[in-house]
């Protein structure tokens, strides 16, 4: 596109419109910085014009600079366009709408006067891509609203309503929807002889030494993650701190060195790919996902936690649901509990009583079938056994009226046997959701051999409405998230029997990024949980790598902090992990008992040695055709299994490491270890061609696997 076509001039009333137009959200594209600065110029010029306004064509201001055109030169930068509306000498007024985001919100921050319509969002949501506010956002802001409130803004990334914009000064006046650009050319009119002009570069931050000095401090401490604290934060803290204490010609050079600094870092490469990554998911090949109709009324089956849970989803994206339960007192039980988890969230003060009353009426117990035929989607969260869900569905395909969607939140039941329990398996397929359902935000879509395109588009479209990030997988055992991550679940067990101990790894992972190491988390969500599935398979396979120190722990009772001990112990109620001595003896019985060599790991074996095991997991599903691209699983991990977003993902990590890498090490171990550890043939291919697993195109054959 053309400068011309990306930015446009007009003369109203006396006031200069310059309007960019980049459609979906008007990001800043090449050409698109060139084409205000000529117009803003050419304004200047026109005697003709007392005031210029800047808004944006369509739903949205500008949400920021073109995140493609990161890390690479750019003839033009929003350090340079931001000045031009500084040195304006016609006062310029940005007319708000949608989303003003990262380069968008600098664009603002630059303008004399700004206006927003109701609902309106502005943020600086740089952190999340690995940088920081590099056109003046870090040094503009915080002299507009102080530096405590600057620091809030561009810490924590997300979007302020234009109502809480105005009260904290970044919004001078709101104006009412579908209204903005006349409001915005009258506002232009109405301060357009004022002099001088009220530039956000002149004011003064009025903060001494001593405060400034306790406010960074404390951001800084509750920034950092378990020793770490994540560049792009530091500089934007260095960088905030530097607007107080620098000229604004300085402040704006160091925010500069410190912008290219983190370009192009591993962090913000990996957050840019999780970024499109998350988009890329939502493309299904051959699913139209463009008129698709909105879930109106849900129905969710089993009222157990996963069921709730999913509830509240719905109710919190205001769509009613009702939750059926045959037994009056699991009913009464399930929807205690969703009142109970909204009760946290009151007392906490993270919402209003009278919200959680609202969202209360719109769950509605029912104990009937028939008290859900009119629903246009029913969520089936009942006990994982196949004749269970069967009756289920068969019940489903009973009472639903025609179209409904039918959707199971099974972990790894095949889907097409449950299908088989309805007349229109077409309607049929998976909707997984993690626990905590209402707040994990991975939905897996599970595509059946014999599932519609358009029930996956709808079923997408669902999740999306209630806030979920979907990816699609195929169905086979574990489908694609718990499948691949089953691997490393079981090597993390297998290592402690050589001689790690759980506090060493969950210490590993927890350097590389992870909120809380993975023993942790299985204390939190019960070692019972996967215990009765291992029975199954060892009672299926014989070959099957029986997990023999969590089996002797669930034996012995501890199944997490539930119970007060699972791989650590826990005192009085206190959810503080204790290292147990009990644990280190079960697992040196174990080392006994089956002669397992005892042996030191270093830091680097414990990390390859739990990823390594899924990719070459993922690889297999890649090759068997059970996702579309790889990518898909990185969103999986991200959103389903807190995977550290600054990574990317498993499979982006795992393209940091070399899959030739990978590959010699899992050779390596399958020879130690056994079938297990079976490369993927799809590994060794990436390995020898030295093509990346991003290379790996969404189709199914294994021939069509890697591109030419
Ligand atoms: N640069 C490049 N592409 C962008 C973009 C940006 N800043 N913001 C959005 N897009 C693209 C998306 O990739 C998507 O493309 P696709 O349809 O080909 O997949 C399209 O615009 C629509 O975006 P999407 O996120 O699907 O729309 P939404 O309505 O759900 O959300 C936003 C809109 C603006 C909230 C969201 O796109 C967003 O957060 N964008 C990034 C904002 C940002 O970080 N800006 C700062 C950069 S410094």
């Amino acid at each position: 596109m053309t400068q011309k076509e990306l930015v446009h001039y007009g003369v109203e009333d006396g006031i200069a419109v310059i309007s960019v137009d980049n459609p979906p959200v008007n990001a800043l594209a090449p050409g698109m910085r060139e084409g205000i600065i000529a117009f803003l110029e050419k304004a200047n010029g026109d005697a003709g014009v007392a005031a210029i306004v800047l808004i944006g064509e369509g739903k949205n201001f500008i949400a920021g600079a073109d995140i493609r055109q990161f890390g690479q030169a750019r003839s033009v930068s929003t350090r340079t366009s931001t000045a031009a509306i500084d040195s304006s000498a016609k006062p310029v007024v940005a007319a708000i709408q949608g989303y003003a985001l990262g380069g968008g919100l600098e664009h603002v921050l630059a303008c004399h006067y700004r206006v927003a319509t109701v609902g309106a969002k502005l943020g600086l949501p740089e952190v999340t891509l690995g940088v920081i506010p590099g056109g003046g956002g870090t040094q503009r802001l915080p002299r507009l609203v102080g530096p405590e409130k600057a620091l809030q803004l561009i810490l924590g990334g997300r979007p302020i309503s234009a109502e809480d914009a105005e009260k904290i000064g970044v919004v001078d006046a709101l104006v009412p929807k579908g209204e903005l650009r006349h409001a915005a050319i009258e506002f232009a009119k109405s301060i357009a002889p004022t002099r001088p002009l009220p530039r956000v570069r002149d004011r003064h931050v009025d903060v001494d030494d001593e405060s400034l000095a306790a406010i960074v401090a404390d951001v800084r401490k509750a920034e950092t993650k378990n020793g770490q604290l994540l560049p792009a934060k530091d500089r934007a803290i260095a960088c905030v701190e530097a607007s107080v204490r620098r000229t604004f010609d300085a402040g704006i050079a160091f925010e500069e060195e410190a912008f290219a600094a983190l370009e192009n870092s591993g962090e913000a490469k990996a957050l840019r790919y999780a970024f499109f990554a998350e988009r890329e998911a939502r493309k299904v090949p051959d699913v139209d996902l463009s008129s698709v109709p909105p879930v109106k009324s849900a129905a969710i089956i089993g009222a157990g936690t996963m069921g709730g849970g999913i509830a509240m989803c719905f109710a919190d994206a205001n769509i009613p649901v009702k939750v059926l339960e045959a037994s009056a007192e699991a009913l009464d039980r399930g929807v205690q509990r969703i009142r109970d988890t909204y009760a946290v969230k009151v007392k906490r003060g993270s919402m209003a009583q009278d919200e959680m009353d609202r969202r209360l009426d719109l769950i509605q117990g029912v104990q009937e079938y028939e008290a859900i035929s009119d629903c246009d989607v029913a969520i089936e969260a009942v006990f994982e056994r196949l004749d269970i869900k069967q009756d289920v569905f068969r019940k489903l395909d009973a009472v639903l009226k025609p179209g409904a969607l039918l959707l199971t939140n099974s972990s790894a039941i095949d889907i097409d046997a449950i299908a088989d329990a309805t007349s229109r398996p077409g309607d049929v397929a998976g909707a997984h959701f993690f626990a905590p359902a209402n707040v994990m935000k991975l939905c897996e879509v599970v595509n059946g051999p014999r599932t519609l395109p358009a029930t996956i588009a709808r079923t997408m479209e669902m999740g999306r409405a209630i806030g979920k990030v979907c990816a699609v997988a195929g169905s086979c055992d574990g489908f694609v998230a718990n499948r691949s991550r089953a691997p490393m679940m079981a090597e993390m067990m297998l290592m402690l029997e050589e001689g790690a101990t759980p506090v060493q790894i969950d210490r590993v992972m927890e350097q590389f990024g992870y909120p809380k190491g993975p023993f942790a988390v299985n204390d939190i969500s019960g070692l019972d949980v996967s215990y009765e599935g291992r029975k199954r398979r060892a009672a299926a396979d014989p070959g099957y790598r029986k997990l023999h120190v969590p089996d002797r722990l669930v034996e012995m009772g501890r199944k997490g902090q539930k119970t007060g001990a699972g791989w650590y112990r826990y005192e009085n109620g206190d959810r503080t992990p204790i290292v147990d001595d009990v644990v280190k003896q079960v697992i040196a019985d174990v080392a006994k008992d089956f002669d397992i060599p005892q042996r030191e790991f270093t830091d680097e074996e414990i990390l390859q040695r739990v990823l390594f095991a899924s990719v070459n997991e993922a690889c297999k599903i890649l090759e068997d055709g059970k996702a579309y691209r790889s990518s898909d699983i990185d969103v999986m991990w991200l959103y389903g299994f807190g995977f550290p977003r600054h990574r990317g993902g498993l499979m982006f990590w795992a393209d940091t490491v070399g899959a030739s890498v990978i590959y010699r090490e899992v050779s390596k171990w399958h020879s130690m270890y056994g079938k297990r550890w079976r490369p993927s043939r799809l590994l060794q291919k990436l390995a020898e061609s030295g093509l990346s697993f991003r290379d790996v195109k969404p189709t199914i054959e294994e021939e069509t696997i890697l591109s030419a």
